[in-house]
């Protein structure tokens, strides 16, 4: 492929040099540059790949895309505005537009993300398609599994998954879109046949600045979809509508809508509703707790309805979904209390999973957590607060310690916990903690395992340990029967 082909839809304001050089590969990190690539310098956050562009030719680059004017340099330069477009652009050329060979969901939101990519998976498998999944824990094609990196993965890096998932069949693929990814044109040539909006609350003001950009961003995906599915009752939908260009589909369970949730139950295994569309209605049944889990069903719902399966057949996908690792999974245990892992480590993550909990425990609320270490200490007090006002008893523990002192991250969190009257106790040692909390579970006591979610690991000051809760405590109550 010559450089003005990959460049084809690529705003080029001025180019020097040859363009019918041939390319063999794209590059924006210079020390992954090879013989023939073409090199693309991204303005960074903390760095800036126009600095790297003389590394990059010394490495065999034949043409580089810039910015601004590189000096002295014989190379073919191509100068476009923005730099992380023409990537995204160039890419999908280069993997000839994998996209456009399979039904392209996407899903963005503060949170839901991750499990509806799940759900929306099963159901379409359960109707015989053939699936991939892009997301935060990793990424899928049928039931192989390739490592994630990050929620929504570099454009270059996207084009390449998708040119794999269509190589090897998929016709449907489900991806979550985060709003650094909108924001930062990651997918911006993604044609997405379908888009669904969960909901929006705060978070990545580090990024965004202002929840007006943060939504604002979300809202980017509508703009790039054939049907929108919008969650009618989030304070954000009014603006999603009024920005998407797309025909759109939203659901309540509170308001006239698309699709309409009632006859809502919650249990500590699951949730039931009828889900009433276009004059039809299903029964759904879904085997993950939690207020949540309603609405993550309905984003499903709202896609597959869209990508064209029937309301019945996806009831019947809900029906065997099976949750996502470390999102309000509840262990296979066995006993008359129950035990969550939820992946919660922000103090809007732990109200969340609590406020769901609530919804449906009889008995207790025991929660288990602790604060990450070398990370932003403000949420602390803040965390051990939401914690004590929404739980029985509390045993702040370790998370990933890192290279803090366990207790000097405790006393923190126990600021937040001293401010209710919550009763609590504090075990440095994340293992004796989840074994204190077993050997003091009742009947229909419910524990909440927080913030480590899918992670089998845990991170201390000097190594890093294998640490998988669910099989903790299998464990635990295995010898506890003896
Ligand atoms: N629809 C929802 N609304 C609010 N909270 C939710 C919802 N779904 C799940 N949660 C809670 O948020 C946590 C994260 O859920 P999930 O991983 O599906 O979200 P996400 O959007 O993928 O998050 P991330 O941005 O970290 O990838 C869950 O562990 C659960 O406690
Ligand atoms: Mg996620």
């Amino acid at each position: 492929m010559t450089l003005s082909e990959l460049l084809k839809d690529v705003d080029v304001t001025s180019v020097q040099g040859n363009t019918s050089v041939k390319i063999s590969g794209i590059a924006f990190n210079s020390t992954e540059v090879k013989p023939g690539d073409v090199f693309v310098c991204i303005t960074g956050f903390k760095t800036d790949g126009h600095k790297y562009a003389a590394d990059a030719l010394e490495r065999g680059a034949v043409a580089i895309v810039v910015e601004r004017p590189i000096e002295d340099t014989a190379a073919t330069v191509a100068i476009t505005k923005n730099t992380r477009l023409a990537l995204s652009q160039m890419a999908a050329v280069y993997y000839d537009y994998p996209y456009r060979k399979f039904r392209l969901i996407g899903i963005t939101g503060t949170n839901g993300k991750t499990t509806t990519t799940y759900l929306v998976k099963s159901v379409m498998e359960s109707c015989g398609h053939k699936v991939g999944l892009i997301g935060t824990n990793q990424n899928m094609i049928g039931e192989t599994v390739i490592p994630a990196k990050h929620t929504t993965p570099d454009s270059l890096e996207l084009m390449r998954l998708f040119s794999r998932m269509a190589e090897e069949g998929a016709d449907t693929v489900v991806m979550e879109v985060s709003s650094h990814s909108l924001a930062l044109d990651r997918v911006a040539s993604c044609e997405f046949d379908v888009g669904a909006f969960t909901n929006v609350t705060q978070d990545h003001l580090d990024f965004h600045e202002t929840m007006e950009n943060y939504i604002d961003a979300k809202a980017l995906l509508f703009k790039k979809c054939r049907v929108g599915v919008l969650n009618a009752d989030d304070a954000a939908c009014e603006r999603m509508r009024e920005l998407a260009e797309c025909e759109t589909l939203d659901y309540s369970t509170k308001i006239p809508a698309g699709i309409l949730a009632d006859n809502i139950e919650y249990m500590s295994t699951g949730v039931k509703f009828d889900a009433i569309y276009k004059g039809q209605t299903s029964k759904i049944e879904l085997g993950i707790p939690g207020g949540f889990s309603v609405y993550n069903a309905l984003t499903a719902i709202g896609c597959c309805l869209a990508a064209g399966i029937s309301l019945e057949r996806i009831a019947n996908g809900l029906k065997n979904a099976s949750g996502v690792k470390g999102r309000i999974e509840v262990v296979n245990t066995d006993t008359d209390y129950t035990v969550i892992i939820d992946y919660a480590h922000t103090p809007d993550g732990l109200l969340n999973i609590l406020s769901a909990i609530r919804g449906f425990a009889k008995g207790r609320i025991i929660t288990l957590f602790g604060c990450g270490g070398d990370r932003d200490r403000t949420k602390r007090p803040k965390m051990g607060k939401i914690a004590g006002q929404l739980s029985d008893f509390c045993i702040v523990t370790s998370d990933n310690p890192r290279s803090e002192k366990p207790a000097d991250i405790i006393e923190e969190v126990l600021a937040g916990v001293k401010e209710t009257d919550c009763e609590y106790v504090t075990i440095e040692n994340r293992f004796e903690a989840i074994e204190y909390a077993l050997d003091n579970a009742k009947k229909d006591d419910i524990i909440l395992l927080a913030g480590k979610g899918h992670e089998p690991y845990q991170i201390l000051k000097d190594r890093t340990i294998v640490f998988d809760e669910r099989e903790i405590v299998l464990k635990l109550i295995d010898s506890s029967e003896g």
